[in-house]
């Protein structure tokens, strides 16, 4: 049986490391390159002028002149139940739990109803290049039946949980500590391992949980070493003052999670932008990585993440969108926000790294690398091909570019989804802008 072999020619660009460790070594750029992919994974990469000699004649070849190919996004925090949600107007983070998300999130006990909106939601993600996320279901485990079905459906590689929260939110959308665990545990057995499908329990933040309900958190990891941690942490100041005053035995808001054993290479923590020096020292030590979600961050006004602390500490970092805290399921609109966020405290984000955030980061802070995040050989061939001249003004200004970099800067602060021309996983056209 002969494999499925494809070609993607254009511009390549992807990473092998962090820039803010390895400069200008950490990405790798072929002008004119091909992509070969065989069997759904990338099988090579190379200039177009050395592999096309190579190439099996009957080779299905796809042409992108003034296209930039990159590895797909990778959204390492986002809420598909809060798709409905986005843009509510005028709270601050828990006032805009109880008003907005609370409500919606109701609904979600009605699977047909989660799968509407989880169809809705991965469209979106892959009209915006975004591959694989980190995804909030809602309390109910229908939610993550809801969730998954339809990510499988597509092929896509997604880790996803259903909420635990037994505390300090309305009745309708609490559960109890030893209904979630056992609930859990049926959707891990259900789901992880599933194709490309991963379970993250996700106990929703510090103030909605019982310590009863952390430590059978952390019994479950305990018993499932390969599945996730999903939470937050450290978003807004009232919230950080409420878990001081929720657990007084703590050294500080990370350490609620420490002690139930929540911190892995596998633990994901949204935000972490109030983080005290001995946190982040234990996020680095334990393999922890933070979710930074600048949009979310603006909108809800929640404060300013020190990138460049997290980077000193040996902090992995990841992006997110946080939908639907966060303004825009595009990765080019959230890495906008990032750059923004640092200008506020006069740090800059070079553009190079900011992508590494979006794709290898990701990847990394998902303990993926190796799976997806770039094209080494082997690695899941999910891409994106992004359109240079996708407007006549984005034409007009990255023609007038005169530098990689300059590029790039450019596709990040003007970039939204028109810029996506094609999303592909496992190596077949997922998305295509104009159809
Ligand atoms: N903290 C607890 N729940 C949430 C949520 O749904 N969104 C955000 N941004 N922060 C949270
Ligand atoms: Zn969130």
């Amino acid at each position: 049986m002969s494999l499925q072999q494809r070609a993607i020619r254009g511009a390549i660009l992807d990473f092998v490391d962090d820039p803010a460790l390895s400069g200008d070594d950490a990405w790798r750029y072929i002008e004119d390159g091909i992509l070969w992919i065989e069997d759904g994974r990338v099988k090579k990469t190379g200039s177009y002028e050395e592999l096309s000699a190579e190439l099996p004649e009957s080779i299905e070849l796809h042409e992108y002149a003034h296209h930039l190919i990159l590895p797909g996004f990778i959204d390492t925090h986002i809420h598909y139940p809060q798709t409905e949600m986005i843009a509510a107007y005028g709270e601050r983070l828990l006032e805009w739990l109880e008003t907005y998300t609370f409500p919606v999130e109701s609904k979600f006990s009605d699977e047909a109803y989660g799968r509407e909106i989880a169809s809705v939601f991965l469209d979106e993600l892959l009209k915006n290049g975004t591959t694989t996320a980190l995804v909030f279901g809602t309390v109910h485990p229908e939610s993550v039946d809801a969730f998954f079905t339809e990510a499988q459906q597509r092929r896509l590689r997604m880790i996803a949980g259903k909420v635990m929260m037994d505390r300090n939110a309305p009745d309708f959308i609490c559960d109890e500590a030893d209904e979630s665990y056992a609930d859990s545990k049926a959707l891990i057995e259900r789901w992880h391992g599933v194709d490309r499908l991963q379970y993250a329990v996700t106990p929703r933040f510090a103030p909605t949980s019982t310590d009863r309900q952390l430590e059978l958190a952390g019994k479950l990891l305990k018993e499932y070493p390969s599945v996730y941690m999903h939470t937050h942490l450290a978003e807004n100041v009232e919230e950080c003052a409420w878990v001081a005053e929720l657990f007084p035995q703590s050294k500080h808001y990370l350490d609620v999670y420490d002690q139930a054993g929540l911190l892995s290479e596998r633990s994901v923590f949204a935000h972490g932008i109030h983080l005290c020096d001995d946190a982040c020292e234990r996020l680095s030590e334990t393999g922890s990585a933070i979710a930074h979600c600048p949009t979310s961050n603006l909108f809800l006004g929640s404060g300013l993440i020190e990138l460049e602390r997290l980077a000193e500490k040996g902090v992995q970092v990841g992006v997110g969108t946080d939908v639907g805290g966060g303004t825009s399921f595009s990765m080019f609109q959230t890495l906008a926000d990032a750059y923004k966020v640092q200008a506020m405290r006069n740090r800059k984000l070079d553009p190079f790294r900011a992508l590494y955030l979006a794709t290898l980061g990701g990847a990394r802070a998902l303990d993926l690398e190796g799976y997806i995040g770039n094209f080494e050989p082997g690695c899941e061939a999910d891409f994106i091909t992004i359109d240079l001249h996708a407007t006549p003004f984005l034409k007009f200004r990255t023609e007038r570019c005169r530098s990689l970099f300059e590029t790039l800067f450019v596709l990040n602060t003007l970039g939204d989804d028109r810029l996506i021309d094609t999303t592909w996983v496992m190596g077949e056209i997922a998305h295509r802008r104009d159809s």
